[in-house]
């Protein structure tokens, strides 16, 4: 565990991600560092998810990114977002929901009890958040989550999103300066036709105050995630756990519609057992399970997209990133390239049979980083 990773990236309470190309706090980044953080420090833990939590609009929505303080090392800052939804500046969409979920193994993982008020008084924020997802990535009731721009989906760059993005007309961004690539090779990183289309998304979002409603109905991007989706029913199962242990029983009866919804809208049998056949194949040609995307694909570009592995050794599965920053950066890689839906899948179904994330080593060898889950 790169303890002293963690701790230059503090900022007082909440993590950057990395130094320079990522100088805020970002959404899952914190909820999985805070993991990091209960490996030796609980209170510190419990703080960087409270401070995520600070910033939560008031239509329940949990950013990706605050902006607590200007930057201006990062494009785009707060000021071309132009949102207003909350206490702190921020993004105007969110990231995968994994508090739910981290939160609940802090809670198991603390026999002292402390975790559980915290927990508590986190719930109505949590409830809110997933209400919201619902509400407004599912308008219609299909028990699939869309996300509204790449970076909503945590895995920004995705050959999945090419298509959608493509469609996406170019308009309203004027000229602009990236800082991205002045941190990081530009090789790593989005081209600029993916970058006009990201200001394009945004500036349509403007237009429409950022409504959550108005966006759902006009936003240029607005595509099916199977990941965001399996991230969330894995959430509202914690959730539930969570609602439970604290005897919230209405709010844990609305969480058990919101799961039957989401396994509706979710893969058959026919399909998981087709995905089957894509994990032997690809079983046989990596050396972790599960990679973030086909290696056989054409699509499949190493470097600007880059790996995340699942390994799945009988008692543990591991999520393995191939970081090119982690000598400073909290988490190992943040572009990593992604779990496809074909592996989301597969995961889901091991994660099902898993219990909770257990910790987090930041054991730096040839660029990874691991995250421990433990069985259930
Ligand atoms: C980026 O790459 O700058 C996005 O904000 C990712 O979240």
């Amino acid at each position: 565990m790169k303890r002293s990773i963690l701790i230059e990236n503090d900022q007082g309470g909440y993590t950057v991600p990395t130094k320079g190309l990522y100088p805020y706090q970002w959404n899952w980044d914190s909820v999985f560092v805070a993991l990091g953080f209960a490996t030796f420090d609980q209170d510190r833990a419990w703080r960087e998810i409270e401070m995520l939590f600070e910033g939560q609009w008031h239509d329940g929505m949990v950013p990706h990114i605050l902006f607590r303080k200007d930057d201006p090392s990062y494009f785009p800052g707060p000021s071309v977002w132009g949102t207003s939804g909350g206490q702190i500046p921020s993004s105007g969409h969110s990231q995968p929901p994994v508090a739910a979920t981290v939160i609940r193994d802090l809670v198991e993982a603390d026999t002292s009890g402390k975790s559980e008020n915290r927990a508590a008084a986190l719930f109505p924020n949590l409830m809110a958040w997933h209400r919201w997802f619902l509400a407004y990535r599912d308008p219609e009731g299909e028990g699939l989550l869309a996300v509204i721009h790449p970076w909503e989906s945590g895995r920004d760059n995705l050959p999945d999103w090419d298509d959608a993005l493509r469609a996406v007309e170019v308009k309203d961004i004027g000229p602009y300066e990236r800082k991205d690539t002045s941190h990081v090779d530009p090789a790593m990183r989005p081209h600029k036709e993916d970058y006009d289309r990201y200001l394009s998304i945004m500036a349509a979002c403007r237009k429409v105050g950022w409504d959550p409603a108005e966006v759902a109905r006009t936003c240029p991007f607005f595509v099916a995630d199977p990941g965001v989706t399996f991230i969330f029913l894995r959430a509202c199962r914690d959730l539930l756990v969570l609602a439970e242990r604290l005897g919230k029983d209405t709010d844990a009866d609305e969480i058990r519609g919101w799961i039957t919804r989401l396994e509706r809208g979710l893969a058959d049998q026919q399909t998981l057992t087709a995905l089957c056949g894509h994990f032997d194949r690809i079983s046989d040609k990596v050396r972790y399970l599960m990679p973030s995307y086909d290696p056989d694909h054409e699509s499949y570009e190493p470097l600007r997209r880059r790996r995340r592995h699942f390994l799945l050794d009988g008692s543990h599965m591991v999520d393995l990133g191939i970081a090119d920053t982690c000598e400073t950066s909290s988490l190992g890689s943040r572009r990593t390239q992604e779990m496809g839906a074909i592996q989301l899948n597969k995961v889901e179904k091991w994660f099902g049979e898993l219990q909770v994330i257990k910790g987090i080593d930041l054991d730096i060898q040839e660029g990874e980083f691991v995250i421990f889950v433990g069985p259930s």
